[in-house]
């Protein structure tokens, strides 16, 4: 079967292959992948930045989005053939350690969890994968080819719940959100935001393209300014990475607020930054800044039903591009109005 595949740490050796089918060992349920999605890690990958083979091989299958349908399920089991279904990305280290002990994966303690597509597990960039059913997440048939939005949600459904949880240390009541870069997981954020109640603003560089049109469709308000012009905010959503960005929205929460950090920054740039002056602020004014990371099944499950509810036109405007698999060099290159593009596999 035909997978992409890359040899980590070297730029440019991405390639279009042919890999043996997968094996019983790596799961119970045989799905045929239908499309996954591109982001900036499996480009961070491809660019050689990024990403860890299986162990004893050179290779790594790419993918991390994505959406696949059953071909085959042990018959007690939870999944029929024919059911659309998403991999989750991480599995719990081998300890394990006590997040991952519970299912928490997402918060491992000691770094030895391994991803599909990303860290010595194979991705779901392959025409077929085999996984276990506690590793699967079913989404609704009506969603279809839009169910590979699925993974990307889950991680602004866990950077929601955490928000949450921390904002009940307190009497708190949140109005304004800010969320910087319209990006998929700025909009996705934003979306999660509005289904919420709250006044939802969203930053971003580019003043043309489909960003200010999908940011206005949600009820949100689209800024192209400074942080400072965006206005204070109880809640931000940083979901860029970019240095100067991550700066500056700390230094926009309101007393009390609470930024959440989403962006994997690649380092290596220096600002010149006052943090006796930060510590201050964000002393006097009760602030939390914290970072978040990936998804348990728990957040995949608040996503599917965040999915279900959001306007599929909506859904359909975030992908911006689909490349068939044959052309997938062409998905790892970004274009100036890319949202999320998508490399389909396999037709609905
Ligand atoms: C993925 C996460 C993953 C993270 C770090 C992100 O692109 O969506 O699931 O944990 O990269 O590897």
């Amino acid at each position: 079967m035909q997978a992409i595949t890359v040899l980590p740490a070297q730029p440019g050796s991405a390639r279009l292959e042919a890999i043996p089918e997968p094996s019983i060992a790596e799961g119970s349920v045989l799905v045929e992948t239908l499309a996954v999605g591109v982001c900036g890690t499996d480009v961070e990958i491809v660019d050689g930045l990024y990403g860890t083979p299986p162990p004893g091989r050179e290779r790594l299958v790419l993918g991390h989005e994505s959406i696949a349908r059953v071909l085959h399920a042990a018959e007690d089991g939870a999944f029929t053939a024919g059911d659309l279904v998403v991999g989750i990305v991480r599995r719990p280290d081998p300890v394990p350690c006590s997040s991952c002990a519970v299912g928490e994966w997402d918060m491992c303690r000691n770094g030895r969890y391994t991803e599909h597509g990303i860290k010595e597990l194979n991705g779901f960039a392959a025409e077929r994968f085999r996984i276990s059913p506690e590793f699967l997440v079913r989404v609704e048939s009506r969603l279809g080819h839009l169910g590979v939005l699925l993974e990307p949600t889950s991680v602004v459904a866990k950077a929601w719940e955490q928000i949450e949880r921390i904002g009940t240390r307190a009497h708190w009541q949140p109005k304004r959100v800010l969320v910087t870069g319209a990006g998929p997981i700025g909009l996705l954020a934003a979306l999660l935001g509005v289904l919420r109640g709250f006044e939802v603003h969203v930053l971003d560089r580019v003043v043309d393209g489909p960003k200010p049109d999908l940011v206005k469709a949600l009820g949100a308000t689209y800024h192209t300014g400074t942080v400072q012009d965006a206005g204070e905010a109880d809640i931000v959503l940083e979901c860029t990475g970019a240095g100067q960005l991550v700066w500056d929205v700390m230094a926009q929460a309101a007393p009390s607020g609470i930024v959440c950090l989403t962006g994997v920054s690649t380092g290596g740039r220096t600002l010149g930054v006052d943090l006796g002056a930060f510590n201050r602020e964000v002393v006097l004014q009760n602030n939390v800044v914290f970072g978040t990371v990936n998804a348990n099944r728990r957040h995949y499950q608040a996503a599917a039903h965040v999915l279900a509810q959001a306007d599929p036109a909506w859904l359909e405007h975030v992908i911006t591009r689909r490349v068939s698999v044959q052309q997938w060099s062409k998905a790892l290159v970004r274009q100036p109005h890319d949202v999320k593009t998508v490399i389909e596999f396999a037709p609905l």
